[in-house]
């Protein structure tokens, strides 16, 4: 008899290698190489956990193929985009759909179980835009400005990017990405694919009433292991001049959003420029907290990481912030003839505050920033909670499912 199976496949065009699927994969059913991310068809259990969490709707595509002629993980990592549907020959197969002994069709996203942190938005959040532009039809911006937010002679050459939109329609809330494509093409010849940026800004505007969005990019000098790699997109984006043409996708996320509540407390944690969706979020309150609007109310406590004062991203601006506004503490690892510290140790020390934040239900928890930080970040959470009469595994679900604990690293 041969089988029928319905084939979870990711569609490169669209993609734009967030990682998310990967990360989020109960089985490890999804890889990736420098080209593409590609699911396992004997591993994938059509569980479904990655399919609502995927910004671009990319993971969302499926075949109908003979068992025996499922495409293989080596097959998909050589696409360019996805193989047509072909029908098959209903008198040659039995629909055996799926290993899990149900239909994948019928099988719900068990959403805020899969993966650490939560794929819901929180409730009240304003309802995200995503998808407007993708790799076949991109949105063009104007870059309106370009500057350095890290100090000169330092290793973290890190920039703050505008872009305007001019007359066209990209809205934005806070905690939403973008995708930029790089000119040009690969070693292959094929045209680059989509990189993946927080928005800086909140949803009116880099300038309030302006339509445009701001980026933090870090130029790439180095790969993860240290060796000299120039990034494609990041060299590009921190080359860009005042007046370039942009080729802008997105916007993209539905989940890492603030909630739109008034009492709402943020928890913010990040490195480098996982700064980008906290400077929004704060940027955010700041303007509504200065036209007096109840929404501003709540406590902002922001823990955030660099190597040092000079390579923290906008660090002047956010010295200037009111005290009694947002709860600032810097971790720095490299600052000579000081112990290096995480944020991470930082949390540690405010423990107390931080069970404060735990223990009331209008606590929202962003982390964003280098992957290696998400695990310790956990733990203190976590060792907070214990130390502090908390059920951690009853919480840390409830935070999960109420949209509550937003992990974004890499
Ligand atoms: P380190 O000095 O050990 O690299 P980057 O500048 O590379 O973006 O990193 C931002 C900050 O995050 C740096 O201070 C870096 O420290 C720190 N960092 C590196 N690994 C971790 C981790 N596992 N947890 C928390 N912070 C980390």
């Amino acid at each position: 008899m041969t089988e029928v199976l319905k084939q979870h496949l990711i569609d490169p065009e669209i993609c734009i290698r967030c990682n998310t699927c990967e990360d989020i994969c109960p089985v490890g059913a999804v890889m990736h190489d420098s080209r593409n991310y590609v699911v396992d068809a004997e591993k994938c259990n059509h569980c479904m956990a990655c399919i609502s969490p995927c910004p671009t709707g990319s993971i969302d595509n499926w075949r109908t193929v003979l068992r025996d002629a499922a495409f293989s993980t080596a097959d998909q990592l050589t696409w360019d985009e996805l193989p047509l549907a072909v029908e098959l020959d209903e008198a040659s197969v039995t629909m055996a759909v799926a290993r899990t002994s149900s239909d994948g069709d019928s099988i719900q996203a068990n959403g805020a179980d899969a993966g650490l942190g939560s794929i819901v938005a929180p409730p009240s959040a304003a309802t995200p835009v995503v998808n407007l532009y993708g790799a076949k039809n991109t949105m063009i911006a104007t870059v309106s400005g370009n500057y350095r937010v890290t100090a000169l002679g330092t290793d973290s050459d890190t920039h703050h990017i505008v872009l305007d939109f001019g007359s066209g329609n990209f809205p934005v809330l806070e905690g939403q990405s973008l995708g930029i494509i790089a000119p040009g093409v690969d070693v292959n010849g094929r045209a680059h694919h989509a990189r993946q940026y927080s928005i800086a800004n909140p949803r009116d505007g880099e300038r309030p009433g302006y339509n445009n969005v701001s980026l933090t990019v870090k130029r790439v000098t180095v790969d993860y292991v240290g060796n000299p790699v120039l990034g494609i997109a990041s060299n590009y984006v921190c080359d860009l001049k005042k007046g370039d043409a942009v080729q802008v996708v997105g916007p993209f996320g539905a989940s890492f959003l603030m909630p739109n509540h008034a009492g709402s407390h943020l928890l913010m944690i990040c490195t480098g420029t996982g700064s980008a969706p906290m400077r929004a979020m704060t940027e955010r309150r700041r303007r509504l907290r200065a036209t007096g609007d109840t929404l501003a109310d709540g406590r902002l406590m922001l823990f955030f990481g660099a190597r040092s004062q000079k390579e923290l991203p906008y660090f002047g601006p956010l010295m200037n912030l009111p005290k009694d506004f947002i709860d600032i503490n810097f971790a720095f690892s490299r600052t000579p003839n000081e112990p290096k510290r995480y944020v991470q140790d930082l949390m540690r020390e405010r423990a107390a505050d931080i069970a404060t934040l735990l223990k009331d239900v209008n606590s929202y928890i962003y982390v964003c920033g280098l992957k290696g930080m998400e695990a310790g970040v956990l733990e203190v959470l976590r060792d907070t909670a214990i130390a502090h009469g908390m059920d951690w595994q009853a919480l840390h679900a409830e935070l999960k499912r109420d949209g509550r604990l937003h992990l974004e690293t890499y």
